[in-house]
């Protein structure tokens, strides 16, 4: 349930149940961000006099459990995708059980969990020895959270999860050694896994089970609006809302992970990429609600900062998404007031 409160009543820790905009209707503070003083101080400032929150507020104990639940259930989905690649590496079929299992344990955390809960998962369990069957997962949930955010309907929101978890599943047929080489691939290298999302499409063309719309994703999930994708480079026209959705998650869970030949980029920096040199390789629309919704989980991460000092996230507007307001050492300033950057998060 939601409620409308007092904004002078508000309390830190209570959760915004919808967007607060101005009076010219720009919107100020993104829904499913945490309240803090600092917030409660600007919207009084602005004379935004109510917000709406969620009531009652999810108790501790409830969602402890829910979060023990989800990260159970996350970490048995991992070992679910590694053994269903090292079958399908082994020449066996597509274990259509497996798919099931792995989509329905995802789909029940949709409105069951806070989707920060989900990105606090997702943050947690980074292991980049296991990186191939995290990033299946994480690609899951991020392409579920965005088709629930762009409202999709729940059968589309399931082949997101699937789209998600699948689209990576032709790299059962490359070599180990070339997909964990540490060291620059040759030309063949690369063109063998430049080659995964057209093996992934025979994978699943192999079974009966799997939605046509789910073997277009993973066959495009790597094929990019301007047509500088492989392994068709296809036009827009062409590339289905599914397959946009998978490839900005598939693109953001690479950037922000650690990988054997790389370390992990921080959100801020994806969300850079995305709205500069990327906004001309995917969906704009796509990339926008997925960044405007990513950034108000952010608010209360600590942070180090590029002068070496820590810091809080305390606030990020939703016109300058780039440029959170933090607090270090007491003092509040937006992060390009003093030409800072974000350069880990903490
Ligand atoms: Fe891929």
């Amino acid at each position: 349930m939601t409620v409308d409160i007092q904004v002078c009543d508000c309390s830190e820790g209570d959760i915004l149940a919808a967007d607060v905009f101005n009076h010219e209707g720009v919107k100020l503070v993104g829904c499913n961000t945490m309240i803090n003083s600092f917030i409660i101080e600007k919207l009084l400032e602005m004379g935004i006099e109510s917000v709406q929150v969620y009531d009652p507020p999810i108790k501790a104990s409830t969602r402890e459990y829910k979060l023990k639940y989800l990260i159970s259930d996350y970490k048995e989905n991992i070992l679910i995708v590694k053994d269903m690649i090292h079958e399908l590496a082994s020449g066996k079929k597509l274990d259509i059980n497996k798919v099931s299992k792995v989509t329905d344990s995802i789909f029940k955390h949709l409105n069951d969990v806070n989707s920060d809960d989900i990105m606090n998962c997702i943050n947690n369990i980074k292991n980049s020895d296991e990186y191939t069957y995290l990033h299946s997962v994480n690609v899951a949930f991020y392409s579920m959270l965005m088709a629930k955010w762009m409202n999709l309907t729940e059968n589309e929101i399931k082949k997101a999860i699937q789209s998600g978890f699948l689209h990576d599943i032709g790299k059962a047929k490359v070599p180990l050694k070339v997909l964990n080489k540490s060291t620059p691939l040759t030309k063949e290298e690369f063109n063998l896994i430049k080659k995964h999302p057209i093996y992934g499409y025979y994978i699943l063309n192999d079974s009966n089970f799997i939605d046509i719309d789910i073997k277009r994703a993973v066959l495009l999930h790597h094929e990019r609006v301007n047509r500088t994708g492989y392994p068709f480079s296809i036009s827009a026209g062409k590339i289905g809302i599914l397959t946009r959705i998978v490839s900005v998650a598939d693109v953001y869970d690479a950037m922000t992970s650690d990988r054997v030949y790389k370390k992990k980029a921080t959100p801020f920096a994806a969300f850079e990429m995305f709205m500069t040199e990327g906004c001309t390789d995917f969906d704009t629309y796509v990339t926008s609600e997925f960044v405007s919704h990513m950034a108000t989980f952010l608010t209360g991460t600590d942070v180090l900062l590029s002068n070496g000092e820590k810091g809080k996230i305390v606030y990020i507007p939703p016109h300058k998404m780039l440029q959170p307001v933090i607090c270090s050492n007491g003092d509040y300033f937006s992060i390009d007031e003093k030409g800072l950057a974000i350069k880990e998060m903490l």
